[in-house]
């Protein structure tokens, strides 16, 4: 009997030498500067700074990867959070969003911190400083549907000489609430 879990023990310690071949891409893609949140959004330096602590490194091309993201599985369970992550929302990108996405955007954030669902709680207790007071996520939240309305308003205000090309053919969208695009 105990020969089994001998023999078992080895075979899950084999399967994680094994894995530890199969590391994660870490190279972060470039930022264009022009496209970036910071500078388009131009944030507080407490809401810019509260940003780089607590989402950055999952929606935003300026991941930071730790040494456990070294480490197979737990680094293939974060890649999957950075790559997901980023789908949703990247603020490195930013600038490519049209308006109307960048509204939508924002007050999908506000509502996320909001509801505490971000950041990933799983997430917090390698990162303390991520880990949002009240007064913090009421800030972020605010600020973010702020920023939100902004966004909208830009959207609506009929601007036919400066309108860019993306904004084309939303005009007539008037009025009507974005809640349900996910
Ligand atoms: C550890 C990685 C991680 C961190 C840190 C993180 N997020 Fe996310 N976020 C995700 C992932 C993954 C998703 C994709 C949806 C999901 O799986 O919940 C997501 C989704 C979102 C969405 C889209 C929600 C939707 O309905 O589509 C928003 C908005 C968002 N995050 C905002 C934030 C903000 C703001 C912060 C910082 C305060 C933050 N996130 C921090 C990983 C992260």
């Amino acid at each position: 009997m105990s020969r089994i879990y001998r023999w078992a023990g080895l075979a899950v310690l084999a399967a994680l030498v094994v894995i530890q071949f199969f590391g994660i891409d870490k190279t972060n893609p470039p930022v264009n500067a022009s496209e970036e949140f910071m500078a388009l959004a131009a944030p507080p330096a407490d809401v810019a700074q509260l940003l780089r602590n607590a989402c950055y490194d999952c929606h935003s091309h300026e991941t930071k990867y730790p040494w456990y993201t070294n480490v197979a599985p737990v680094s293939w369970w974060i890649a999957n959070h950075i790559e997901h992550g980023r789908e949703h929302l990247n603020f490195s990108v930013w600038g490519a969003y049209d308006a109307e996405k960048q509204a939508h955007k924002a007050e999908e954030a506000g509502e996320e911190v909001e509801k505490g669902k971000m950041p990933m709680t799983s997430y917090q207790p390698m990162h303390p400083e991520a880990r949002l007071t009240d007064a913090q996520r009421e800030r972020l939240t605010a600020w973010f549907m702020a920023l939100s309305q902004q966004k909208e308003g830009a959207n609506h205000t009929p601007q036919p000489e400066v309108a860019s090309p993306q904004e084309e053919g939303h005009d007539h969208e008037d009025g009507e609430s974005h809640d349900h695009e996910h």
